[in-house]
């Protein structure tokens, strides 16, 4: 075989194995034309690297659930910027509290052949076939945020969120250490956030788990305000529609922007926030602790949204083959009047 056939089968045999190693917009491999031009093998393959890397920037599809709250504005920011300083190219969608344009995101970044899809799935259930989707496509999911309640656990890879239950039960110690010596019926009153959402489940479940221990605790009112400041004033407007030996002693807000619409009913009825309703509330924004260094809120449970920096490091162990903890949690505190002026200062959002 002559040396110009020989080099036509080497061609052939790298293209037949290497091709799809390539992305198929790349430039055309140079075949050589004659005995001259002819490059060795290794010249040969550092062309093809250098026209064609073989490392292409990861790219993540995330569907976001909305804009509701400062910390939904946070954690968006958080992932906007980690995915910046990673190199990692974000295409990012937002549902507008929709399951259902959360699953059509999901399709599109399927259509795309996305490397990883995030999720901040605004309810829990629902998500089996979708995620069916995504894995016969072959793409693997991160849930962020929020969790899907589904049968097959390896539908995704890991869930990087709070541990809202844990939230929950810290906002019952508070209260109930509180009201430790408080005689009689205490009402608590509740505004859950979005129905079927982790975090309204979760909440309600950790703080009635510290407050059933107490048999002086009714929960007199109880409703969802979908986590926004205008439904929480809605609601709290209604539940303060009661004679006033009816009326809740204490609220507690499963996040701060409801805690603010809450705030508003009350001095509308004419009274003192922090002082007749004892108010806690769950996020941390800065806003939340400089109202309650006032006084108005008497303590915060903190949730936090800055997410970004570990989606994007588990985007890349994934790619790279890793495997991750299929939960990974931040670490979240408590704040009181005594600490929220010092915290304030620290606050990201
Ligand atoms: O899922 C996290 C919760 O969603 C935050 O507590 C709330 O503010 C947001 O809307």
């Amino acid at each position: 075989m002559g040396k110009m056939a020989s080099w036509l089968c080497i061609l052939l045999l790298l293209c037949l194995t290497g091709c799809t190693t390539y992305e198929s917009e790349s430039k055309p491999v140079p075949v050589p034309t004659t005995d001259e031009s002819l490059p060795s093998i290794e010249e040969w393959m550092q062309s093809v690297e250098y026209m064609t890397p073989l490392k292409k920037s990861i790219v993540v599809g995330f569907s976001q659930l909305g804009t509701e709250s400062a910390w939904r504005m946070a954690n968006t920011t958080s992932i906007q910027d980690a995915a910046k300083e990673s190199g990692i190219t974000l295409i990012l969608k937002n549902a507008e509290q929709s399951q259902t344009k959360q699953f059509e995101a999901v399709r599109s970044f399927i259509r795309q052949k996305v490397d990883v899809i995030a999720i901040a799935p605004v309810v829990e259930s629902g998500w089996d076939d979708i995620l069916q989707e995504a894995k016969r496509a072959g793409i693997p999911v991160i849930i962020v945020d929020r969790s899907v309640d589904v049968q097959d656990s390896s539908l995704f890879v890991t869930t990087i969120g709070s541990d809202f239950y844990e939230e929950g039960v810290k906002a019952g110690k508070y209260i109930r250490d509180r009201l430790r010596n408080v005689p009689g019926t205490i009402r608590i009153a509740e505004l859950q956030g979005t129905s079927g959402s982790t975090p309204s489940i979760q909440r309600g479940e950790g703080f009635r788990s510290i407050l059933a221990e107490r048999d002086n605790i009714l929960f007199s009112q109880s409703a969802p305000a979908d986590f926004t400041e205008d439904k929480g004033r809605q609601v709290m407007d209604r539940f303060l529609q009661v004679p006033e030996e009816e009326r809740a002693q204490v609220l507690f807000a499963h996040n701060d922007e409801m805690a603010f619409g809450a705030i508003q009913a009350i001095q509308k009825a004419g009274l003192k926030p922090g002082e007749d309703i004892i108010i806690v509330s769950v996020d941390g924004s800065r806003k939340a602790l400089r109202i309650l260094a006032d006084g108005q809120i008497n303590a915060v449970v903190e949730c936090n949204p800055l997410l970004g920096p570990q989606l994007m490091q588990a985007a890349k162990e994934i790619i790279a083959g890793r495997t991750l903890p299929k939960r990974m949690v931040p670490r979240e505190d408590i704040f009181t009047q005594e600490s929220a002026s010092r915290e304030m200062l620290h606050r990201r959002f």
